[in-house]
């Protein structure tokens, strides 16, 4: 028996095709799988929660305030979560700098020519439907890389102006670094304004994040989905890539 590993060959057949030789890459490391989890477990959980406040609902028939803490439990769910992310993000920014090929800044730029490249083909390929065959990269292609950019970027942003709102509540130091954010963005409404409307950003992405992630493990069968639990994707040996 072999220890799965880059070079080692398995053989796969599929209702009688001809035999494709495949080989195992690691690809994601366990800090960028374990950032990932942490980070949808409390993106969902701050999604769901941010929305409530947004939309309080009344839960239970109780007669009086104190008999029913649910929005104390819904509020405390989210600074707790806001916490675990925020942490869990900044992990990810190091390991940007410290992680392998795949994981480092450099795959979510598109400073080389190739990667520039890379997007126009994704994009003939899998928005616009003009090319048949899109690349298919070891890692995030290119346009994913920026996407993800794009998303770390809306990450920055709900976490300045969720600290900034938290700021008024707080007399944690963390909290209180951001007190300047308010007046700077135009007060309290505009920043619980701003915050409120990149729910629906995340919300957004996460939908069609889902989406193109089974779309790509049912296109190119090479276990993208489970690429992101068990850190391993199949590469076609003749690809020469
Ligand atoms: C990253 C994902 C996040 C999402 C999707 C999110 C979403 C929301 C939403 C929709 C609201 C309700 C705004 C309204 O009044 O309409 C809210 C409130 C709030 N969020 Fe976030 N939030 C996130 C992260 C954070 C972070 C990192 C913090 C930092 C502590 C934070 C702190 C707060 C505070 C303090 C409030 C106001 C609570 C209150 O008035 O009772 N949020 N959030
Ligand atoms: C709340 C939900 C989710 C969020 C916010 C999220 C976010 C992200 C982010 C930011 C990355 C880039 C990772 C990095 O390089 O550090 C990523 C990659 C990835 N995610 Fe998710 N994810 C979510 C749920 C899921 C689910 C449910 C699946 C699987 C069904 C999935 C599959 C993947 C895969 C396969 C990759 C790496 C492949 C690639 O696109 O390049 N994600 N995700």
């Amino acid at each position: 028996m072999s220890t799965p590993g880059i070079g080692v060959k398995d053989v796969f057949t599929a209702n009688g095709s001809a035999p494709v030789e495949y080989r195992r890459i690691y690809v994601w490391e366990l800090p960028v799988r374990a950032y990932h989890w942490i980070n949808a477990i409390a993106l969902v959980a701050l999604c769901v929660t941010g929305y409530l406040i947004g939309a309080p609902i009344r839960l239970f028939n109780a007669p009086e305030a104190y008999e029913q803490y649910w929005f104390g439990w819904v509020r405390f769910i989210h600074f707790a979560a806001a916490y675990v992310y925020v942490f869990n993000f900044l992990a990810r920014l190091y390991w940007g700098f410290v992680g392998n090929k795949y994981a480092r800044w450099s795959a979510f730029f598109p400073l080389k020519k190739s990667q520039r490249q890379e997007i126009v083909d994704v994009i003939k390929a899998d928005v616009l439907e003009t090319k048949m065959h899109g690349p298919i990269s070891t890692g995030h292609n290119a346009l994913a890389g920026l996407i993800y950019f794009g998303t770390f970027l809306a990450f920055v942003f709900q976490t300045i102006t969720g600290f900034a709102l938290y700021s008024s509540m707080s007399s944690s130091w963390l909290p209180r670094m951001f007190t300047w954010i308010v007046p700077l963005m135009g007060g309290e409404f505009a920043v619980r304004f701003w915050h409120h409307l990149f729910l629906w950003f995340f919300v957004t992405f996460i939908i069609v994040h889902i989406y193109l992630a089974f779309y790509h493990d049912y296109i190119e069968g090479r276990g993208t989905v489970s690429s992101i639990i068990g850190g391993w994707k199949f590469d076609r040996e003749n690809r020469g890539k």
